[in-house]
C-alpha cells in the first residue's frame, strides 16, 4: 500500500512537475475506490448537495452533513490525503466561527485540510484558520456557493480584467498562508499564469492543462449525475446506464420469477422441515 501523502509531498510534486490527481468523494464506498485506484488527494466537496442530495445548489448543505460524509469518506481511504469543504456560512460570518468549523472537520472526522471559496473576501478568514495550526486550500475562479453574484455557474477570468482579479484573489489566498489553491473555471491561460506565479501547488477544475494537477467531480466523471455536465467534464464510466440496466434486469426476473433460484435460498437443517410441519399441525 502506498504512503499516505501530505503537503511536503504536494509542494515537492509542484517542484518536479509531476501531477496531483485529485477526486471528489462523498461515501465509504467510492473512498475505497478511489484509495484503491491511488488518487493523490480526495475533497468531500459541498457539490454532495447536488450530487448525493438532489438539491439545486451547494447553498442548503450544512456542517453536520460535511462532517458525516467527511467521517465516511476517511473510513474508506485511511490512507490518502482528505479535505473537507467548508459549506456557506459556514466561514463568512465571524472569524472564530469559521475557525470552529475548520477545526471540526480535523476533529470530527480526520481530514487533512480544509476548503474555501474566495479570494481577498475571505483572505481573514484563511489567516485565523492557518493560525490555528489547519491546512487550507483556497478555491477562487468560479466559486459555485457564489453564484448567484457571479451570474450562474460562469466561466471567469474570459476578460483582461476579470483574468486580473482571479489572479489577485489567487495571490491573496497564498498571502493570507493556504498551502494549496483550487482554480475553478477559468481559461487555461489564467490557469498557467497562476501555477507559475505562485509558490504553492494550484488545482485546477477546468483550469487547463497546464496546473500542477487535476481535480473532478466524482459524480461527473463515472457518469452518474445526470442534470447537466460542465464544459470541463470528461466522462470515463456510464454508471447511471450500467445501474439501470442492473435494477431492469432485477425486475424483469422478480417479475417473471427467475429470481430467486434455489442458489439465493437458505435451506433448513436436515430433519428439520418434518420437525417443523409437526409444530405447526401439518
Ligand atoms: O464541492 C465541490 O466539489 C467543489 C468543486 C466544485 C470544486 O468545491
Amino acid at each position: 500500500m502506498a504512503r499516505k501523502k501530505m503537503i511536503h509531498d504536494f509542494q515537492r510534486m509542484k517542484r518536479d512537475q509531476d501531477q496531483i490527481t485529485f477526486l471528489t468523494a462523498y461515501d465509504f464506498p467510492t473512498a475505497t475506490f478511489a484509495e484503491a485506484a491511488g488518487l493523490d488527494m480526495l475533497l468531500v466537496g459541498d457539490s454532495l448537495g447536488m450530487c448525493v442530495y438532489g438539491y439545486h445548489s451547494t447553498v442548503p448543505v450544512v456542517m453536520d452533513q460535511m462532517i458525516w460524509h467527511s467521517q465516511a469518506v476517511r473510513q474508506g481511504a485511511p490512507n490518502t490525503f482528505v479535505i473537507g469543504d467548508m459549506p456557506f456560512m459556514s466561514y463568512q460570518g465571524a472569524i472564530f466561527g469559521a475557525v470552529e468549523n475548520a477545526a471540526r472537520f480535523l476533529k470530527e472526522a480526520e481530514c487533512d485540510a480544509v476548503k474555501l471559496e474566495g479570494g481577498v473576501r475571505v483572505a481573514e478568514r484563511i489567516r485565523a484558520i492557518v493560525e490555528a495550526g489547519i491546512v487550507v486550500m483556497g478555491h477562487v475562479g468560479l466559486t459555485p456557493q457564489s453564484s448567484g453574484q457571479l451570474g450562474g455557474h460562469k466561466a471567469q477570468g474570459r476578460t483582461a480584467a476579470s483574468a486580473r482579479a482571479v489572479v489577485e484573489d489567487a495571490r491573496a489566498v497564498q498571502a493570507a498562508g493556504a498551502q494549496m489553491i483550487l482554480l475553478e473555471a477559468v481559461p487555461p491561460e489564467v490557469g498557467a499564469f497562476i501555477t507559475r506565479e505562485l509558490d504553492i501547488p494550484v488545482l485546477s477544475i477546468g483550469a487547463g492543462p497546464d496546473c500542477d494537477g487535476q481535480l473532478l467531480i466524482v459524480s461527473d466523471m463515472i457518469g452518474q449525475f445526470q442534470a447537466f455536465t460542465p464544459k470541463f467534464v470528461k466522462k470515463y464510466a456510464d454508471v447511471a446506464g450500467v445501474v439501470t440496466e442492473a435494477m431492469k434486469a432485477y425486475a424483469a426476473e422478480v417479475r417473471g420469477g427467475q429470481f430467486p433460484t434455489d442458489e439465493h435460498c437458505y435451506r433448513m437443517i436436515e430433519g428439520e422441515e418434518e420437525k417443523f410441519l409437526q409444530l405447526m399441525g401439518r
